[in-house]
């Protein structure tokens, strides 16, 4: 099967390049691939909004461009924070002129949140849920062009390379990808001009995390595989605030935005601990929040600290934040009485796959935008709300790269997907133990707080996990479990080896060893 635009991923940043290049060129063919439901995605559960500077009056991008080079610790790349922050108010009207909904103010102009490390309110916002909003808005407006075909339940397992070709080449090109039909379970092998991984971010390889099942660093793993520059995989962010219930997997997000709205932290005792770390208190950035509950836990030994709205006005509350509301209700916590137990949960990757301002990878005809990309805008920890807006001006840099710059028709024999020798797997026990391992040792090892002693022990201990994993991916036939469970392995080996190779301490990075 051939196509002229394949897009691995039908999040934010997946979604709007497909748009953009279909509109622009209505003869060519885009398709993208997805593995789950077509609106299965980090984006979908994105609550605080797109931060984007509205008003030069009460802010200036100077403030953002500030506010996310603090966050950064110093390791933004200022050339890509200026053009993200000031190319942030075109790529949000272009997303409402698409029908993405966002919140209106008393006065009818658009209602701005505040959220961790901001100085100012600029955070555009569909109540509690902008990132479902977004996601509906951008998914209508694909199945409106014609020439998308929007394949879900599409597992890409790998980029074809000269590597699959038999080739050897010091300069790699990228000619498709290997994809399962996991309806089928047929293997295609999907040709292209140009491939652009829109596949998102890492959670699950942390059991406990704010993102949904799917975020298993499937675009980084197959980009590293094909050997493209991997970089700041250390600084992985941990959400300060994520619903405690005492069980692994998905965890529901507590919004920042509660805490922009003047929600407090307390420890069990009451203390509002927070002022003794930074002058910004709650609202410090994301790296300073979750690494102080870190210490207050491990001084009291509780699970959980607390987050406290019982001051706030409820009915502004409800209408700010319905879903939290309802949730929280849902859990036997009114907001207007109880506390909020909350616990730091792994939430995002500043780091990835290493592209240059047009989104273009180390690999020919390779491009990547989004959570799986490291950009050089979030440095060594994001601020809240920049991703979203990272995620639409990187699908628009790629966008008028590809409007300027023809990519030549590739013509090569690409070989079919090759199962010879491999049968079904007698025993799923053995991922799903792996899976287990895996992530118990990146939660006690490769948490918030890192020494090089954990790393190593860490490396030892995944070392048996990769070759455990890779005897099974040898020998058994194609399935979605275990190529995801093959990419974590793959991602947690660059997050620790990323980490042993930092030597200074930097926004989410912390090891005890380095101070
Ligand atoms: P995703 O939206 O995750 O999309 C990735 C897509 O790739 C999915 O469709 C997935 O199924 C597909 N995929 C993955 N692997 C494969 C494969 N092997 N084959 C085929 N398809 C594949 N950011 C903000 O800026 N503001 C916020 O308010 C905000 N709130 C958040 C709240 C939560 C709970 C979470 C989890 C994240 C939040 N973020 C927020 C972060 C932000 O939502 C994400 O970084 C962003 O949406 C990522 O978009 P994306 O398109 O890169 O990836
Ligand atoms: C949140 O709403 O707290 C998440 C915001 C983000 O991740 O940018």
């Amino acid at each position: 099967m051939k196509t002229q635009l394949l897009i691995i991923g039908s999040g934010v940043a997946g979604l709007t390049l497909a748009v953009k290049h279909a509109e622009a060129f209505p003869e060519k063919q885009i398709t993208i691939v997805t593995k789950g439901n077509e609106d299965e995605s980090n984006t979908k559960y994105a609550q605080g909004g797109v931060a984007v500077v509205l008003d030069e009056k009460t802010d200036s991008f100077q403030k953002h461009i500030q506010d996310t080079l603090i966050a950064g610790d110093g390791l933004c790349d200022i050339d890509v924070v200026n053009m993200v922050i000031t190319e942030g108010p075109k790529r949000l009207k272009e997303l409402m002129a698409w029908g993405a909904q966002f919140d209106l103010d008393q006065t009818g102009n658009l209602d701005l949140g505040k959220e961790g490390g901001h100085s100012q309110f600029r955070v555009v916002h569909h109540k509690d849920i902008t990132g479902y909003e977004i996601e509906r808005a951008l998914l209508a407006r694909v199945h409106q062009l014609k020439n998308i075909s929007l394949l879900p339940h599409h597992f890409a397992i790998d980029l074809i390379t000269e590597h699959q070709l038999k080739q050897v080449s010091e300069n790699i090109s990228c000619y498709g990808a290997y994809v399962l039909n996991q309806k089928t379970g047929k293997v295609l092998t999907l040709q292209s001009n140009c491939t652009v991984l829109a596949a998102g971010g890492i959670g699950k390889v942390y059991g406990h995390t704010t993102n949904p099942a799917i975020a298993t660093g499937d675009g980084i793993a197959m980009a590293y595989r094909a050997k493209a520059r991997i970089k700041d995989m250390e600084f992985v962010q941990f959400h300060p605030t994520a619903l405690y219930t005492n069980q692994e997997g998905s965890a529901f997000l507590i919004s920042e935005a509660v805490r922009g709205f003047g929600a407090y932290l307390r420890t069990k005792d009451g203390t509002r601990f927070m002022p003794n770390y930074d002058k910004r208190a709650e609202l410090a950035s994301r790296d300073i929040v979750s690494q102080s509950i870190d210490t207050e836990l491990k001084k009291s030994g509780d699970p959980c600290v607390f987050l406290d709205c019982t001051h706030l006005d409820l009915k502004s509350f409800r209408d700010h934040f319905p879903n939290i509301y309802k949730t929280c209700l849902e859990h036997h916590i009114d907001i207007s009485k109880d506390w909020i137990p909350v616990v730091p949960a792994s939430h995002y990757l500043c780091g990835g796959i290493v592209v240059d301002s047009h989104g273009k990878t180390s690999i020919n005809n390779l491009f990547a935008c989004g959570e799986c990309t490291r950009t050089g805008l979030h440095g060594a920890n994001r601020l809240a709300s920049n991703s979203l807006l990272e995620a639409l001006v990187y699908a628009h840099n790629i966008y008028k790269y590809l409007c300027k710059h023809e990519v030549l028709d590739i013509q090569k024999f690409l070989p079919d997907w090759n199962d010879e020798g491999t049968s079904m797997p007698k025993e799923h026990v053995l991922i799903k133990h792996n899976l287990k391992e895996l992530q118990a040792l990146m939660r006690d090892y490769v948490g918030i707080v890192r020494s090089n002693d954990r790393l190593n022990k860490a490396i030892t201990h995944l070392d048996m996990i990769y070759n455990e994993v890779e005897e099974l991916y040898k020998t058994s036939k194609i399935s979605t479990t275990l190529c995801e469970l093959r990419n974590m392995v793959n991602v947690a080996h660059l997050i620790i080896g990323q980490s042993l190779n930092r030597k200074e301490n930097k926004g989410g990075y912390f090891n005890v060893d380095n101070t």
